[in-house]
C-alpha cells in the first residue's frame, strides 16, 4: 500500500507521528507530509516537542516560542519553548501561594522549592507534555502532526503520564508542607475546604487531559504512527527492536518509510565502483526492509542532491513520499 493511499482509506487518523532515530528524516517527513495535506486543502498543523527543534531550519523562519506561525494557505508551524512554559507554571504556583494564604511574599523554602523542581528533567517533559495536551485538545485543525524527538525521548514522552503523576505527588507533598507553616496555620484551616475542592478538581482536570492525549496517542482510529528508516544495517535493527518496544506501549504502527535511498536509475549510468558498491550493498538492505516489515512499507525516498530546506525542496520530498497522487 502507498503512503497517499494509508491516508485516503483511513480518513480520520488526523493524529500523525514519524518516529525513528534521530537525523533519518522525521522533521523533513513532517513538514512534506503537512505540506501535502495543506496542499489538499486541510488545515494542518505540524509541531515540534523537541528542544532542538528544527521545523525553523526546514521552513526557513524563526519560529520558536512563537504560538502557531502560518506557513503557507491552511499550513501551519509550532515549536513549543519548554522554558517558557516552566516559568509560566513557576509564575502560576506562586499567584497562588500567595492568593490562598493572604501572603505578599512567597516564603524562602517554598520559593528555593519552586527553583529546584523546576530544574528536574521531569519539569521540562511535564511543561512540553502539557503543551501538547493544549495543542491537541484544542480541535482547530484538521490534522496535527508531531515532530517526534528520537526514539528514547518518544519512549519516555509516551510514558508521561507517570511522570505527570510524579508531579502531583509532588503538589500534595508541596501542600502537606504548607500546612506545617505555623504562621498560615489559622488561615489554611479556614480555607482548608475550598482549598481541598480546588486542588481535586485541578487533578480531576489533569487526569481527563493525560488520557484525552495518551488515548489520541494510542488510538488506532485516529493516530497514524510511521516508523522511518534507513537502508543501513544499525537503523534496521534498531527500528525492528523499537517496533516491540512501541508494540508494548499499544502504539499502532501505520507503516514504514525508507528513506536516504540513492536512485537505483543510477546503476544503469556509467557510474564510479564506489558508488556502484553503495547501490548495491543498499540493495540488499532494501531488500531485508522488504522481508522484515513487508507490506507495511509505504514508500521509499531517493537520497536528494542535498538539504531538505525551503518550501520547493519540501514539495520534492514530498512528491516522493505520495507519488504525485492526491
Ligand atoms: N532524502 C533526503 N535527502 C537529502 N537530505 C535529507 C533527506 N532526508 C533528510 N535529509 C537531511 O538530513 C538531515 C536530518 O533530517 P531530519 O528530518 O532533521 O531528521 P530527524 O528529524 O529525524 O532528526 C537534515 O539536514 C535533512 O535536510
Ligand atoms: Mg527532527
Amino acid at each position: 500500500m502507498s503512503l497517499a493511499q494509508v491516508f485516503r482509506e483511513h480518513p480520520n487518523r488526523r493524529y500523525i507521528e514519524f518516529g525513528g532515530k534521530g537525523g533519518l528524516g522525521k522533521t523533513t517527513f513532517s513538514a512534506a507530509t503537512a505540506y501535502w495535506l495543506a496542499k489538499q486543502g486541510y488545515k494542518v498543523l505540524v509541531f515540534s516537542v523537541d528542544p532542538q527543534a528544527s521545523l525553523s531550519d526546514i521552513f526557513e523562519r524563526d519560529i520558536f516560542g512563537k504560538g502557531a506561525v502560518e506557513i503557507a494557505p491552511n499550513l501551519f508551524a509550532q515549536e513549543i519553548d519548554a522554558d517558557q512554559r516552566i516559568r509560566e507554571y513557576q509564575n502560576q504556583i506562586r499567584q497562588k501561594i500567595l492568593d490562598m494564604y493572604g501572603l505578599d511574599e512567597v516564603p524562602k523554602e517554598i520559593e528555593d522549592y519552586i527553583q529546584a523542581t523546576a530544574a528536574e528533567p521531569a519539569m521540562e517533559e511535564s511543561a512540553i507534555f502539557d503543551a501538547v495536551v493544549d495543542i491537541v485538545v484544542g480541535g482547530e485543525y484538521d490534522y496535527y502532526i508531531y515532530d517526534l524527538v528520537p526514539l528514547g525521548h518518544a519512549l519516555y514522552y509516551l510514558s508521561m503520564a507517570s511522570v505527570y503523576d510524579e508531579w502531583i505527588d509532588k503538589i500534595t507533598a508541596l501542600r502537606a508542607e504548607m500546612q506545617e507553616y505555623a504562621q498560615v496555620a489559622a488561615i489554611l484551616e479556614r480555607k482548608k475546604q475550598t482549598e481541598e475542592d480546588q486542588i481535586l478538581a485541578e487533578l480531576q482536570d489533569i487526569k481527563k487531559r493525560i488520557n484525552t492525549s495518551s488515548g489520541i496517542l494510542t488510538d488506532r482510529e485516529k493516530t497514524a504512527f510511521f516508523f522511518v528508516v534507513t537502508p543501513e544495517e544499525m537503523i534496521i535493527l534498531d527500528t525492528q527492536k523499537a517496533a516491540t518496544l512501541f508494540a508494548k506501549y499499544q502504539v499502532p504502527i501505520s507503516g514504514y518509510i525508507v528513506n536516504r535511498v540513492i536512485p537505483p536509475e543510477l546503476a544503469q549510468q556509467n557510474i564510479p565502483a564506489y558508488l556502484q558498491n553503495r547501490i548495491e550493498m543498499q540493495n540488499k538492505y532494501l531488500k531485508q526492509i522488504d522481508e522484515i516489515f513487508g507490506a507495511d512499507v509505504v514508500a521509499r525516498v531517493p537520497e536528494f542532491e542535498r538539504d531538505i530546506t525551503g518550501l520547493e525542496m519540501i514539495g520534492r520530498v514530498a512528491e516522493a513520499l505520495f507519488g504525485g497522487e492526491a
